[in-house]
């Protein structure tokens, strides 16, 4: 089976301020040294290989002070040209929707605002087709789901999040085209495990040994999969679905707990794109 790309647009924040001064997730140790020049290096590999993919690449300005900035994912989710920008749980990060939302009222967005509750973006929601899948457990609130389905008018399917390793819905689930996921089972609850296995029956699961190396944490054009290098396992198994992983060393990133999709916020504008062809 053949795979189709389509053309993306992505927001992204250069880590020019990358460092780990404090520690909100469990893979994040301030005692261990960064080199914010090594990180800086990485992005720009992943941003020259979206661009070479043929999608368009935005930048927001990173800020001092900031040393998560780079995980523009968080940011808000943007869908229809409407982008509800986050409320984070943890003030070291909220001074970041400022930016976001400074952001998109400059770019021309038609509904822009910062959600009520605590809403870590596209860190916990994935658009899947006609639904948002919608993490939480570890930082969104369940109350964040139902203002994003009313802020978006479209349902929000919610799952529970039960490992801290998988605080995020992108670290244990991957979006692959509109109707194709894969996950890591046991990063969900019992009943949201049997919720996905309900919508996803011909889902790819993760192995214990892929999703700790983050490789759920992975971005799709529909053809084209970038996904930590690490997670060989799922690489084979996205071969043989027709798809065509490509390996990412983000290995700096991930002293914060983040890869490839926690640096890429989508861009939906609303227009219909039609199909394009891979490389
Ligand atoms: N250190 C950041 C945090 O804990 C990492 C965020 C990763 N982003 C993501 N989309 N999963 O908030």
């Amino acid at each position: 089976m053949r795979r189709t790309a389509t053309r993306r647009h992505y927001l992204m924040v250069r880590p020019t301020y990358f460092d780990v001064e404090y520690s909100i997730n469990p893979w994040m140790d301030p005692k261990k040294p960064t080199f914010t020049e090594v990180a800086v290096a990485q992005w720009e590999w992943l941003r020259n290989l979206y661009l070479e993919l043929g999608h368009r690449v935005e930048q927001l300005q990173p800020r001092s002070g900031l040393p998560d900035m780079v995980f523009a994912a968080n940011g808000a989710t943007v869908v229809n040209g409407q982008a509800l920008v986050a409320r984070f749980r943890h003030t070291h990060r909220c001074p970041e929707s400022a930016a976001y939302l400074r952001w998109f009222r400059e770019h021309g967005y038609r509904n822009v605002r910062q959600a009520r509750w605590i809403n870590e973006g596209e860190g916990d929601y994935l658009l899947a087709g006609p639904r948002l899948l919608a993490g939480s457990g570890f930082r969104t609130n369940t109350e964040a789901h139902l203002e994003s389905q009313e802020f978006f008018g479209m349902p929000v399917v919610g799952l529970t999040l039960v490992d801290p390793r998988y605080y995020h819905l992108d670290t244990a689930l991957t979006v692959l085209d509109h109707d194709t996921v894969m996950y890591y089972p046991k990063a969900f609850s019992a009943s949201s495990r049997r919720l996905l296995e309900e919508l996803y029956p011909d889902a790819i699961t993760a192995s214990d040994d892929d999703a700790a190396a983050f490789g759920l944490n992975a971005v799709s054009d529909g053809r084209h999969v970038v996904l930590p290098q690490a997670a060989t396992g799922l690489v084979g198994q996205l071969r043989e679905r027709g798809f065509e992983p490509i390996g990412a060393d983000l290995s700096e990133l991930l002293k914060a707990g983040g890869s490839v999709k926690c640096c890429t916020l989508e861009l939906r504008a609303g227009q219909t794109e039609g199909p394009r062809h891979g490389r």
